[in-house]
């Protein structure tokens, strides 16, 4: 199966290349994928999917039957939106929408879904179960999985896969990664109310500026002082806004934040912990507070079983050279985690570094993979699919 699946990833190469190609310069922001969602679905009907347009807004779901041999469903899901940067790259099929880009590689995501398709609809009389093609809109603003879950994308799905590039590791190689792949994602808004006054008379006032940054400094030395170092948080307050005048002591403090961590324990408890330390720094200089804790993604963790088959296939497919076993996790993250709440699931890292080459990072205007990433992922997913199902005998 798995020398099958090789020979047809190569002829289909071209192929693949020119539909990333085409994605690529026609990049589409987050819920706006009309173009690609319309692209995807006629690519998956040429091969003899059933396909649901609009799951999950601007998603796309295919359908591929087996053989029937065996109960239920695999899912593999790609995305598909891009980010509003404006590409730096010379390439010659470069965006061509003005300041939206895929810098983040959802272009290969989203060609490796297709090629995967192509191919195992190529071998479904030899397949027992069923794969159904998650094609996901607004990945980049941590939505679209929910739209798609709420649509019944997830409905009587089993098992997950899913991937994404990275450009640190070089292309023809996989980064596989046990447990936590991405960090929970938490958003936090603060307001501090204090008392305005003269700017030469602190005394009679309650200066928010002052106790905004006391409240800062607390929580970030609170994260080496009371948090278990073993389990990360990352929070970073990213804006702050208060103050009228040089002169005058300002009375109110907002400020908002991302609040990362990857351990499940940690994540219950953040709200709780984080909004102690605000009360007792507000408590002891007279403000008053008001805190907005809004849930994000949760951590990915990957499944053990399903993480050993993408392994297992990928050392067969790429030999063991080919193959990290990823040391850390990252604590970025993605909604991919929202699946997981509903089947277990994995989710591995597609090298496309290009070697002898400056690589830049996501989310970058001069971002470029190495193209031949999206053979090693279309082989990778769609020989992972066949030993899920146990047919990986040739
Ligand atoms: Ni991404």
């Amino acid at each position: 199966m798995l020398s099958q699946i090789k020979t047809l990833a190569e002829d289909l190469a071209p192929r693949l290349i020119e539909i990333r190609r085409h994605l690529h310069a026609h990049p589409e922001l987050s819920g706006q994928e009309y173009q690609t969602a319309a692209y995807v679905s006629g690519v998956l009907s040429s091969c003899g999917l059933h396909v649901q347009e609009a799951v999950g807004k601007t998603g796309v779901v295919g359908n591929l039957e087996g053989n029937g041999a065996k109960k239920g469903i695999l899912a593999i899901r790609t995305d598909m939106d891009a980010l509003p940067i404006e590409e730096r790259t010379q390439l010659n099929f470069a965006s061509c929408k003005p300041g939206v880009m895929h810098a983040c590689g959802h272009d290969v995501h989203t060609t490796v879904g297709l090629g995967t398709a192509m191919i195992l609809s190529q071998l479904k009389q030899h397949l027992p179960g069923n794969i159904r093609f998650l094609f996901q809109p607004a990945e980049e603003i941590a939505q679209g999985a929910s739209w798609m879950v709420q649509d019944g994308a997830m409905r009587d799905v089993d098992s997950i896969f899913g991937v994404h590039v990275f450009p640190s590791l070089p292309a023809r190689s996989v980064g596989i990664r046990y447990g936590a792949l991405t960090a929970a994602a938490d958003d936090i808004e603060i307001f501090i109310q204090g008392e305005s006054g003269h700017g030469a008379r602190p005394h009679e006032a309650v200066d928010a500026i002052w106790i905004a940054s006391q409240v800062i400094t607390s929580l970030q030395q609170a994260i080496s002082r009371t948090q278990n170092p073993l389990r990360p948080i990352v929070l970073t307050i990213g804006q702050i806004t208060g103050g009228r005048a040089p002169n005058v002591i300002a009375d109110q403090v907002r400020m908002a934040g991302t609040v990362r961590s990857l351990h499940p324990e940690t994540h219950a408890n953040l709200p709780e912990w984080i909004e102690g330390i605000l009360a007792n720094v507000c408590n002891a200089y007279h403000a008053k507070y008001e805190m907005n804790y809004r849930r994000g993604v949760p951590s990915v963790q990957n499944d053990l079983q399903l993480t050993q088959i993408l392994e297992n296939a990928c050392r067969e497919a790429w030999g063991n050279d080919q193959v990290q076993l990823l040391p850390e996790p990252s604590l970025g993250a993605e909604d991919f985690s929202l699946y997981l709440e509903h089947a277990p699931g994995s989710m591995f890292r597609l090298g496309v570094g290009k070697e002898n080459n400056l690589n830049h990072p996501l989310h970058h205007p001069l971002f470029e993979v190495d193209e031949s990433s999206i053979v090693t992922g279309v082989v990778t997913l769609a020989y992972a699919a066949c030993k899920y199902w146990g047919i990986d005998h040739d």
